[in-house]
């Protein structure tokens, strides 16, 4: 089986083509990734020379390059993770998100429809989406696959579109395909701009740690692993047609997070406790920040078994770990761009 991941030199992308590439000799993964800003194949080292992955560099809104390699390779599933993905940078260039999010997804849509026509068996398009599609919780309550739509930020407007978009061509073209929403993952490869690893590197380097409002906002965290492996599972398993919610049953409000984070960070690195505590600084709310996030995993673990392996003090601890271990993958991606990134955005 030929199978397209897109997007995975990202964060998540990446430990899903690691998951593939190492669990599924049979097949062969074609990494598709445009290489933006959060793309970076330091992340797939590892398995770069497996004799069953190759990578094609490009952008997913480039329509006549995508139907160039639909053509070329045949490819018989399409796991879709590229996308642009951080909240902060779709409220100030929201165009960016519905171009690559939007557009791009129908792009390989109509590329895997052109090539199969009707010709389904056996094929699978697989749409990675988020549970920010939903909008917010209040204080109590899940999110189920069946909560309406009402997404708040332009990122997650953008990803309600290309779930509807995956949906319209499943029920028009009878294109078999299945959509899982996530909620927050973190682990090794996080780029240093979500709020895990953002902090990691500002503890590190003794810089403040800027909480959003009153810090709070509450996320629903899943090691990115798990992630990978619940991907695993839907595509091979998961009936077609359906949505499955994967969460961590792990919620945790921003600063108890933070201040975790602090503790097991003054640990590692023999600091006194208390030390990086010092540096939380809050600052000005992210506008249309979503109050709570929570997923009701319940049914991709009673219809697939699936289930977090990993608690997440231990995925906390394997993640610093792996931050401490990795500071020249750090300083590769705090360089340059990153620096007036982050200027902007804090100042
Ligand atoms: P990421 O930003 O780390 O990686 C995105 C990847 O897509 C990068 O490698 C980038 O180069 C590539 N890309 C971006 N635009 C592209 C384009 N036009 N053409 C080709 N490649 C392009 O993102 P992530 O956090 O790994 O998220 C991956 C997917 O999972 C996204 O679809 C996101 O919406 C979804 N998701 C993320 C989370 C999370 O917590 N990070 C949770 C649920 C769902
Ligand atoms: O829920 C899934 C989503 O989780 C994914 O779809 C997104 O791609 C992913 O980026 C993530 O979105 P969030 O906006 O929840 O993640 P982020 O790490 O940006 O922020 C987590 C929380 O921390 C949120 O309440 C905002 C807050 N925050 C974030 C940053 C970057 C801060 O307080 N300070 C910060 O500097």
């Amino acid at each position: 089986m030929k199978i397209l991941i897109t997007g995975g030199a990202g964060f998540i992308g990446s430990h899903v083509i690691r998951q593939f590439v190492n669990n599924y000799p049979e097949y062969h993964i074609f990494n598709l990734d445009a290489l933006t800003y959060a793309g970076n194949l330091e992340n797939l080292k590892d398995i770069e020379q497996s004799s069953n992955y190759s990578f094609l560099k490009g952008d997913i809104t480039d329509e006549s390059f995508i139907n160039t390699i639909f053509e070329e390779h045949r490819f018989e599933g399409v796991i879709h993770l590229a996308a642009e993905s951080h909240v902060d940078r779709s409220i100030t260039d929201p165009l960016a998100f519905a171009k690559t999010n939007i557009l791009g997804t129908m792009v390989l849509l109509n590329a895997f429809k052109n090539l199969w026509n009707d010709n389904w068996e056996g094929k699978r398009f697989y749409h990675v989406s988020t549970d920010e599609v939903y909008g917010t919780l209040g204080n109590t309550g899940l999110f189920t696959e069946t909560t309406p739509y009402d997404p708040n930020s332009p990122y997650s407007a953008s990803k309600a579109s290309s779930d509807h978009f995956v949906r319209a061509y499943g029920e028009t073209y009878g294109m078999p395909y299945v959509i899982s929403n996530c909620s927050n993952n973190y682990g090794p490869n996080h780029f240093p701009e979500k709020l895990i690893p953002l902090f990691i590197n500002n503890i590190i380097n003794n810089k403040s740690l800027p909480v959003y409002g009153d810090g709070n906002y509450t996320r629903d965290w899943l090691y990115v692993i798990d992630h990978a492996r619940a991907i695993d599972l839907v595509f091979h398993k998961g009936s077609n047609h359906e949505t499955y919610n994967i969460g961590g049953f792990n919620e945790w409000k921003n600063i108890d997070l933070v201040r975790l984070l602090c503790k097991l960070m003054d640990q590692q690195l023999g600091r006194e406790e208390g030390n990086s505590e010092r540096l939380i600084t809050y600052v000005k709310d992210r506008p249309g920040h979503d109050l709570r996030y929570a997923i009701d995993a319940s049914k991709i673990n009673k219809a697939l078994g699936w289930a977090p392996s990993v608690t997440f003090e231990e995925g906390l601890d394997k993640t610093i770990d792996w931050y401490l271990a990795n500071e020249e993958w750090l300083q590769h991606v705090t360089s340059g761009a990153y620096q007036d990134y982050y200027k902007k955005q804090y100042q």
